[in-house]
C-alpha cells in the first residue's frame, strides 16, 4: 500500500512500473486519474525536481496536489504525524512525503488511510532509485551483470535506495568510499541477499569496468553542520576525470542532483559526453506518474 522503501516493491513491480513508463512515453495509452484525484505533498525539505516532476506528474494525469510546507502546517508546533496523517488522508487520495527522519515517514504511513510515497528521508530515496535504474536500462539496454560504481558517501539515502533497488533488479554493485565511513549495515546485508554488492576504499579496484559511476552531494540536506569534516573525509573520493577514466570508455555519469561542482563531481565530468544527468533527471516525471498509477492500483 505505501511505498517507504525501494525494497517495499518486487523486481516484478518495478518492471510493471517500467513497462507503464515506455506505454506513457509512447504516448499510446490514454490513462488518467480518477477525476477530482487529491494529493498531498508534505515536504520537510527542499526539493526542485522531486517537488516540481511530482507535481507536473498529478496535474498531467489529472489530478490536483496540495503542496504543505511543514514549516507552515501545525507540524511546526508538534502536531503529532499521527494526527497529521489521520487527518491530511481523509482529504486526499495519497500522499507524497519528504522528511528529516525516516521513523517519521513510517509513523506517518501507520495512520494514513491512503498510500504515502517517500520523497527522500535521511535513509532513502526509492523513486528516485527506481527512476534511475529505469534510466540505465533505457541507456543499456540490460541490467543484469552491468556494474554500477557508487562513488562518495556511501551511508547516503541515495547509496541505500540504489544499492537495494540496483542489486534486486540485477546490477552489480560497487561503493567506493574513504577507510572510516562504512555503507549502512542494514541495507548493505539485505542488498547481498539480491545479488552481488561490494563496499572498497580503493578507487581504481572499485571503479574498473564500471557501466555506470554514480555520485551525489558530500552534505546531504540536515547535515549542514558537519560539513567541514565531511569534505574533508570524501574529497579524495570526487569523481574527476581520472577516476572517470578507470571505468570502461562508454560509462554512464549520474547523478540525482543537485550537483556541487568542485566537489563531489568536477564540472568537465558532469558536463561532459558521458554524463546523462538531466536525462536522468527528466525521466523523473514520466516514472513517477507510473508509481502513481501503480500505488493507486489504476495500472500494473
Ligand atoms: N534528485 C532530487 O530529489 O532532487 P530535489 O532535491 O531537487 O528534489
Ligand atoms: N543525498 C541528498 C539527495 C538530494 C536529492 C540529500 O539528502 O540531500
Amino acid at each position: 500500500m505505501h511505498l517507504l522503501s525501494s525494497d517495499d516493491l518486487s523486481k516484478e513491480q518495478v518492471e510493471k512500473i517500467f513497462d507503464t513508463v515506455n506505454q506513457l512515453k509512447r504516448g499510446k495509452v490514454e490513462i488518467s486519474l480518477r477525476e477530482h484525484t487529491v494529493a498531498v505533498l508534505l515536504f520537510e525539505k527542499p526539493s526542485t525536481r522531486t517537488r516540481i516532476s511530482f507535481e507536473a506528474a498529478v496535474a498531467q494525469l489529472g489530478g490536483a496536489s496540495i503542496y504543505v510546507d511543514s514549516k507552515t502546517s501545525q507540524l511546526s508546533r508538534g502536531e503529532s504525524w499521527s494526527d497529521t496523517a489521520k487527518v491530511i488522508s481523509s482529504y486526499s487520495d495519497f500522499i507524497i512525503a519528504r522528511l528529516f527522519n525516516h521513523a517519521d515517514i513510517l509513523e506517518l504511513a501507520k495512520d494514513s488511510s491512503v498510500p504515502v510515497i517517500n520523497a527522500l528521508t535521511d535513509l532513502e530515496h526509492p523513486t528516485q532509485a527506481i527512476s534511475d535504474i529505469y534510466t540505465i536500462l533505457q541507456k543499456k539496454k540490460r541490467l543484469k551483470g552491468l556494474k554500477l560504481a557508487y562513488i562518495g558517501d556511501v551511508k547516503s539515502n541515495t547509496a541505500n535506495s540504489t544499492m537495494l533497488l540496483g542489486a534486486k533488479m540485477g546490477l552489480e554493485v560497487t561503493l567506493i568510499g574513504p577507510k572510516g565511513i562504512t555503507p549502512n549495515e542494514r541495507y548493505f546485508l539485505k542488498a547481498r541477499e539480491y545479488g552481488f554488492v561490494d563496499f572498497t576504499n580503493d578507487i581504481q579496484e572499485g571503479v574498473a569496468e564500471a557501466d555506470v559511476i554514480y555520485t551525489d552531494t558530500f552534505v546531504s540536506m540536515g547535515e549542514e553542520e558537519e560539513r567541514e569534516e565531511r569534505m574533508k573525509r570524501f574529497m579524495p573520493y570526487q569523481l574527476n576525470q581520472q577516476v572517470l577514466d578507470m571505468a570502461k570508455k562508454d560509462a554512464i555519469v549520474m547523478h540525482c542532483l543537485p550537483a556541487h561542482r568542485g566537489e563531489e563531481i568536477t564540472a568537465d565530468v558532469i558536463d561532459g559526453p558521458n554524463s546523462i544527468v538531466f536525462e536522468q533527471a527528466k525521466n523523473k516525471l514520466d516514472v513517477e506518474k507510473a508509481i502513481i498509477l501503480y500505488m493507486l492500483g489504476i495500472k500494473g
